[in-house]
């Protein structure tokens, strides 16, 4: 397999967890290379259903191995406790699961400003993160102030976790917020990096030497492109890139060793959290997507807000992120709706955009120029050939590739492996 970075299309929640799955059985590594525990990939094998926030999601089909790049910021305790409850249902992560020493981790004091922060804000000044010391971590790793991975593995932990403890205690006393007991913290923190200090190594390095070994890399994204600290409805946004150049500073793999990017695109929009979404439906419709398709956030139970497919994003992602194939998922929420809308331009001012602006306030205001095709009657779960679907359906996702100029390479109709038919355009993969 060619090196893959796939990357979500849309605000998150894509399907990315279960491509990867499905992709993993032909590559050697998957790699996160941005994000952290904000992230939220299911995968469905069998029965059983598995909720990842950090471990990438290759984990689960046995002998590959995965990294957490270093653009990765890394909360230890959640680390722990993903390791342990994989071990209970008999996934072993020592050995091929690697942590880079350069990932920043999550302090408990960087949650604690995540959410008192959102607290705080007044609604319109809320982000709706998922609290999970996100963007405190990375601005600290901005700032030059955080501890890194490194540090587990290393003799001088206390020290160096008891100096960012108590610099913290000052960020939280600064914000007006209670400080933290650090002596308590600290024993969590040691007691986790003890379980974790055998897993961090220089994976900048063993990622080129698998490279130059001719072994694939699959490099998995978190979030997706209109949650991009640059490229999405800013300020309404994650503090990471997960686009696709954030593959490459995120894990010290040049860009030169990528060769194709894979943009999952759900069938219709969601979003959770606050900020600008042209397409959402407030109706009986947008109720009805979230209910059939189990709109709820996989990391924080939020319901997500749905919409109808939005081209003007899924064509801004395909330039931003250099899209060559689209997985499309979720197709088979879509069985039985009358007809389907796609929005093809915003209406801003009396001008047509055929890109999102890039503030969020203009995004906020922007119409949808809809375009509606039938939709199909049948349920498309249990179809297993391409030609055996809705003439309907082939129809929608034609459609979606005249809009965005990028053909379809997978669809996905149902959250298991075996609901997973391969395109025209898979040949490339
Ligand atoms: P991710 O964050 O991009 O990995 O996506 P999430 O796991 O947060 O959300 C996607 C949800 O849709 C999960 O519950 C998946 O099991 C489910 N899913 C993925 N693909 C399909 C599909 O084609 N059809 C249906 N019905 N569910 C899917
Ligand atoms: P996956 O990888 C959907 C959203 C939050 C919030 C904003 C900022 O499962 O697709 P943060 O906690 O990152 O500071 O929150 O980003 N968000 C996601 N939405 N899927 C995700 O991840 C998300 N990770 C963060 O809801 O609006
Ligand atoms: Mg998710």
């Amino acid at each position: 397999m060619p090196n893959i970075v796939l990357v979500g299309a849309q605000w998150g929640d894509e399907g990315k967890g279960k491509i990867i799955d499905v992709l993993t059985e032909r590559a050697d590594w998957v790699v996160r290379f941005q994000g952290g525990s904000n992230a939220g990939h299911t995968v469905i094998v069998g029965e059983r259903k598995y909720v990842l926030h950090l471990t990438p999601s290759g984990i689960l089909r046995p002998n590959k191995r995965c990294v957490i790049g270093n653009g990765v910021v890394l909360d230890p305790m959640e680390m722990v406790s993903e390791i342990e409850a994989l071990r209970q249902v008999g996934v072993e992560c020592e050995g091929r699961l690697f942590l880079s020493s350069r990932a920043h981790l999550v302090l408990p004091h960087h949650k604690a400003l995540d959410a008192g922060r959102e607290e705080r804000s007044s609604m319109s000044g809320r982000i709706g993160t998922t609290r999970r010391g996100i963007g405190p971590a990375y601005a600290d790793k901005a700032a030059r102030a955080g501890l890194r991975a490194h540090a587990l593995a290393s003799r001088r932990f206390s020290e160096d976790a008891r100096e960012a403890l108590r610099r913290g205690n000052e960020a939280l006393m600064v914000a007006g917020l209670a400080p933290l007991d650090v002596e308590t913290e600290l024993a969590r923190l040691a007691e986790a990096a003890a379980q974790l200090s055998a897993y961090v190594a220089d994976t900048e390095r063993l990622l080129n030497e698998a490279v130059a070994r001719g072994e694939s890399l699959l490099f998995e994204g978190a979030q997706g492109i209109m949650l991009d600290v640059d490229f999405g409805t800013y300020p309404y946004v994650t503090s990471s890139n997960p686009s696709a150049g954030g593959a490459s500073v995120g894990t010290g793999v040049s860009p030169r060793h990528v060769d194709r990017v894979i943009g999952v695109l759900k069938a219709y929009t969601t979003r959770v959290g606050e900020g600008p979404f042209p397409t959402e439906l407030r109706d009986a419709v947008g109720e009805r997507l979230r209910t059939v398709g189990g709109e709820y956030g996989a990391t924080t139970g939020r319901p997500r807000r749905c919409g109808w497919f939005d081209a003007v994003i899924a064509r801004y992602s395909a330039m931003i992120n250099g899209v060559d194939e689209w997985a499309v998922t979720k197709l088979d929420v879509l069985d039985g709706l009358e007809t389907l809308r796609i929005a093809t331009a915003y209406r801003l001012d009396g001008r047509l955009l055929d890109a999102p602006p890039a503030d969020a306030r203009d995004l906020a205001r922007c119409e949808p120029v809809y375009e509606e095709l039938p939709g199909w009657r049948e349920s498309v779960r249990s179809v297993r050939r391409p030609q055996d679907l809705p003439r309907h359906m082939l129809a929608y996702l034609s459609r979606i590739e005249e809009l965005t100029g990028v053909p379809v390479a997978i669809v996905s109709l149902g959250p298991g492996r075996e609901h997973t038919l391969e395109w025209k355009a898979i040949e490339k993969i």
